[in-house]
């Protein structure tokens, strides 16, 4: 009898445990990515931050200590949106569902390697936006970046005002790892939670590894007979290109139990490990072909594609076989343009016929 009392208690609680589970396996960690819609928005009041605009509730604290980074964390977002949209213009899977945010596109929820870009790109962007904030002057909280303790070879010295790394990837870490605690603060360990936190880190290594030197000459009529230099961000494209190319070596991983604890290992026989650096996925991504519900995939059916190209964007791959339709469109340029004295510039408007295919 205490023992089949005993098996209904553990019953139950698995139940509960599946649901917790299953709760947290549904929302997405990058709800805060839709903060692309206001980001023409003044961020002036406590009550700006929100569930409405994408915070959940760990973020919001954050987001009211911190008010005036927020119009940096909301270009962030977009630039996190066109950069990826820009990157897979060419790809079945063109970024299109990352708009549907704070909503949940299932490609997003799934642990597919295409989620594993957009948490990447979500908080490299981040570090790249915060850094720039912080050498720029919007706050008190950070400054310029400090300069680099090996001494310069050659004929300039360090000085200017560099990116603040340190606290862009700080305040990086602490917002968008706010998004993987539960309620009570706790760092959740589903396989889930393990691979966000994973490509988050990802992302914000990609960013600060991606540091280039940038130099101002002085000295007489441009002679630069001295330089300063300083550690800066090249252009954020650059590292949209470098999270890429970690997109096509994703690695698959699986969760295992090592020494009693939770751990992700790469499935690949006779590899065990992935680098810091490496995005990680656990879901296989679907083709991307056809449209299907369960998978977020909206299919390639009207996508533009190039007959003459070679790669990704040829109708052949992007069409997956269904053959493309051609037309044309005709668009208005602007042209023969000519400077009159003084100062205008006057053009022409030229029409062009443009050839087009587009998938069946
Ligand atoms: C913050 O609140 C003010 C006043 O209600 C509003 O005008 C502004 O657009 C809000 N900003 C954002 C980012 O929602
Ligand atoms: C991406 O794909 C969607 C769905 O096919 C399409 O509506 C959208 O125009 C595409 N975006 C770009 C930039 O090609
Ligand atoms: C569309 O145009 C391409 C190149 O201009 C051509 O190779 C192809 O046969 C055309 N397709 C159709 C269905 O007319
Ligand atoms: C578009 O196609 C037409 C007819 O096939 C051809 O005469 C024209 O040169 C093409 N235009 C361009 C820009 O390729």
């Amino acid at each position: 009898m205490r023992v089949a009392v005993a098996d209904g208690l553990t019953m139950l609680l698995s139940v509960v445990l599946l649901l917790l589970l299953l709760s947290v396996e549904r929302c997405s960690s990058v709800k805060w990515l839709a903060l692309h819609r206001v980001k023409h928005r003044p961020w002036n009041t406590r009550n700006n931050c929100s569930r409405k605009v994408g915070l959940v509730k760990q973020q919001i604290k954050l987001c009211r200590d911190n008010l005036d980074l927020m119009p940096s964390v909301a270009r962030a977002s977009s630039v996190s949106v066109e950069t990826c949209q820009s990157q897979f213009s060419d790809r079945r899977w063109n970024c299109s569902s990352i708009l549907l945010l704070p909503g949940r596109p299932k490609d997003l929820v799934r642990g597919t390697r295409e989620k594993a870009y957009v948490y990447g790109i979500a908080a490299a962007a981040m570090v790249h936006t915060i850094a720039r904030a912080c050498s720029i002057g919007v706050t008190t909280k950070c400054s310029c970046g400090v300069l680099p303790n090996t001494p310069p070879s050659g004929t300039f010295k360090w000085g200017g005002c560099g990116d603040d790394l340190h606290f862009g990837t700080y305040f990086t870490q602490k917002f968008t790892d706010a998004t993987l605690r539960s309620k009570t603060g706790k760092v959740k360990k589903s396989t889930k939670a393990m691979m966000d936190e994973h490509n988050f880190a990802a992302g914000r290594h990609v960013a600060q590894n991606s540091l280039v030197t940038s130099c101002k000459c002085h000295g007489v009529s441009g002679s630069c007979s001295i330089k300063t230099c300083w550690k800066a961000l090249p252009d954020f494209d650059l590292i949209g290109a470098a999270l890429k190319e970690r997109y096509a070596l994703a690695v698959e991983v699986k969760r295992r139990k090592r020494k009693k604890a939770h751990v992700l290992l790469p499935i690949q026989p006779g590899r065990d490990s992935f680098s810091r650096d490496e995005l990680i996925y656990y879901a296989k991504s679907p083709d991307y072909c056809y449209p299907d519900e369960k998978t977020g995939s909206v299919g390639t059916r009207g996508r533009l594609c190039d007959p003459m190209t070679v790669g990704p964007g040829n109708c052949g791959p992007m069409c997956c076989g269904r053959g493309a339709d051609n037309f044309t469109m005709e668009v208005v340029e602007r042209c023969e343009c000519k400077y009159y004295w003084c100062c205008y510039v006057k053009c022409k408007a030229c029409t062009r016929v443009l050839n087009l295919s587009k998938c069946r």
